[in-house]
């Protein structure tokens, strides 16, 4: 199949204009410390502005969707104001960026989660190891989601939601967000979906 379909000319995305179709994927840096999104990562995404658009690295909703060391949040006043910082970086530079949210799920570990099991759609581990502060470890059984807790997650990944996601939409009238929410094997969304779990 052929296409003449230029990269370098503009595409309608909703309700964005986007100045060339070349989209920046997610890619987890683990660069934000205790957490935070911070210069780094803003001079990061501002060096990359000139693509039509870019959709961060996934982001913890909560202090429970941990799964990695030094991955970004968006559920503190703290890491509003860093994500504040690289969207105010990115579209000084004229480009667009999106959010990415994320639930780690089972993949993790009770290190990363200030002592709490993981949580799952069932108490079945995911095979493998993660980095954590103690060292790489082994996943362990996570614990089964309640029912009753599964609207408050939904919530916390719906930027219609969320208070703090609210906020970020409402800086300068600039989406930093809409909810490209990851969810391939190392997320609870998809957890949902094998059989075993
Ligand atoms: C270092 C690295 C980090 C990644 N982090 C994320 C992530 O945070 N969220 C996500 O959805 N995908 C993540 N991915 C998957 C990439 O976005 C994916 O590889 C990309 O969309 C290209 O797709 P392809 O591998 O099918 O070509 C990551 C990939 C790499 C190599």
């Amino acid at each position: 199949m052929t296409s003449n379909i230029n990269l370098f000319t503009p595409v309608q995305l909703g309700h964005y204009t986007l100045p060339n179709r070349m989209v920046m994927a997610p890619m987890t840096r683990l660069r934000a410390i205790d957490n935070i999104p911070n210069s780094l990562m803003a001079t990061y995404y501002a060096q990359r502005a000139t693509a039509g658009l870019i959709v961060t690295e996934c982001t913890m909703v909560s202090p429970l969707s941990l799964g990695y060391i030094n991955c970004p949040g968006i559920y503190s006043p703290e890491q509003v104001d860093g994500w504040r910082q690289v969207k105010d970086a990115v579209y000084e530079k004229g480009g667009k960026i999106f959010l990415q949210l994320w639930h780690s799920g089972r993949v993790s570990h009770p290190s990363l989660l200030g002592g709490q099991l993981p949580v799952a759609p069932s108490a079945v581990a995911a095979s493998g190891k993660l980095h954590t502060p103690i060292g790489k470890v082994a996943m362990e059984t996570p614990r089964a989601l309640e029912t009753h807790e599964i609207p408050e997650i939904v919530e916390q990944l719906d930027s219609e939601y969320s208070d703090y996601l609210q906020s970020l939409c409402m800086w300068h009238q600039h989406p930093l967000l809409r909810k490209p929410i990851h969810s391939e094997n190392a997320c609870l969304g998809y957890h949902c979906k094998p059989d075993n779990t």
